[in-house]
């Protein structure tokens, strides 16, 4: 009977040691330690011993299950960690292998430039409103004082797109969408996209940017407009910056004013820049025409307004000494990166 508990120990400890994953072990496990182990065999067999002997060899049979027991649990917890071992190798991360750097994009000039022009008007208590750039002849002209057949309408080279609807030429049109959906004291600009059928130059392309800018309120005068374009003009080229009006046209505003700054890189001395006048000229300006509130439904003899509309294009080319408007639509990256934060 010893001989053969000794035999098991050894059988067992042999083929513990040969098993290589946790599968087998069970196995194993079962086939010597479960209900029809051989374990269990042996202690059945106990009953053939003479009576005197059963003790002793019954304290060997539980010794050896204790023994085995420690053995089957070792041999698992080894096997477990060299399993895990095993894993963590294979999921290694080499933490010192340069990253793959993803080249990261910058907003367009204008859009910079536009993003600060925004954030000077808000602080002047501006809202910021969008209107559409396929419009209607009335929104575009017709409400703005520009009648049928009116020679003005030969200032802007349209394009149509059927009877009556068109390519908006001018931010314009959204200051009478937003006369009529608001009622004063009003105060927007509306910046976009506008069309002009103009061959492609240094100066000029058949799209460009506007900002357009309302204010319409009771007692408005020609000195606000000034003051706030004032405003505008030091927090965009800088505090020294002087700002002129020329008297000009256009059928919506009347007085209209041409307004200029002082060219911030020569301060006024006349340079390449702004062509050796020392000023350079940014947007058209103007009290809103008493017909257009009128057709807006607010009386003239009550409130008044000023407008303005700002070349965006020009403002970014002449703030960041841009040479060529075309480089602000070819997105070519030599150029744009030029900009990037
Ligand atoms: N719409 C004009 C243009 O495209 C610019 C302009 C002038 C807008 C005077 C205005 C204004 O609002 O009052 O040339």
């Amino acid at each position: 009977m010893k001989e053969k508990l000794e035999q098991l120990r050894r059988q067992t400890a042999e083929a513990l040691e040969a098993l290589s994953d946790k599968k087998a072990l069970e196995e194993l496990r079962v086939r010597v330690m479960g209900k029809k182990g051989s374990l269990t065999e042996l202690l059945r067999g106990m009953g053939a011993l003479p009576a005197e002997e059963r003790p002793k060899v019954g304290q060997l049979v539980n010794r050896l299950r204790q023994e085995l027991q420690e053995k089957f649990d070792a041999r698992e917890a080894a096997l477990e960690s060299a399993a895990k071992a095993r894993r963590l190798e294979a999921e290694r991360l080499d933490v010192t292998m340069p990253g793959k750097r993803r080249p990261a994009g910058g907003l367009h000039p204008l859009n910079q430039v536009l993003e600060e022009l925004i954030d000077i008007f808000q602080s002047m208590g501006f809202d910021v409103v969008d209107g559409p750039e396929v419009e209607t002849e009335h929104y575009c002209f017709e409400a703005l004082n520009v009648p049928k057949d009116h020679p003005a309408r030969d200032m802007q080279d349209t394009f149509y797109l059927g009877e009556n609807l068109l390519l908006r030429t001018q931010t314009s049109a959204a200051q009478i969408r937003v006369m009529e959906g608001r009622t004063p004291p009003i105060r927007i600009i509306c910046p976009g996209r506008v069309y002009r059928a103009d061959e492609v130059d240094a100066t000029h392309s058949p799209v460009f940017h506007q900002v357009e800018g309302l204010v319409v309120d009771k007692g408005v005068t020609m000195c606000d407009l000034k003051g706030v374009l004032e405003q505008f003009a030091r927090e965009i080229y800088g505090p020294e910056t002087r700002v002129r009006f020329r008297p000009s046209f256009f059928p919506f505003t009347e007085p209209s004013v041409e307004v200029d700054v002082s060219c911030s890189e020569c301060g006024g001395k006349g340079c390449r820049i702004c062509k050796g006048v020392g000023w350079i000229e940014i947007l058209g300006a103007g009290m809103v025409h008493p017909n257009v509130l009128s057709v807006c439904g607010i009386d003239p003899e009550v409130y008044s307004g000023f407008a303005f509309g700002i070349g965006l294009d020009r403002l970014t080319t002449t703030r960041h000494r841009i040479s060529d408007i075309r480089l602000l639509f070819e997105n070519d990256r030599r150029f744009l990166s030029q900009f990037a934060e």
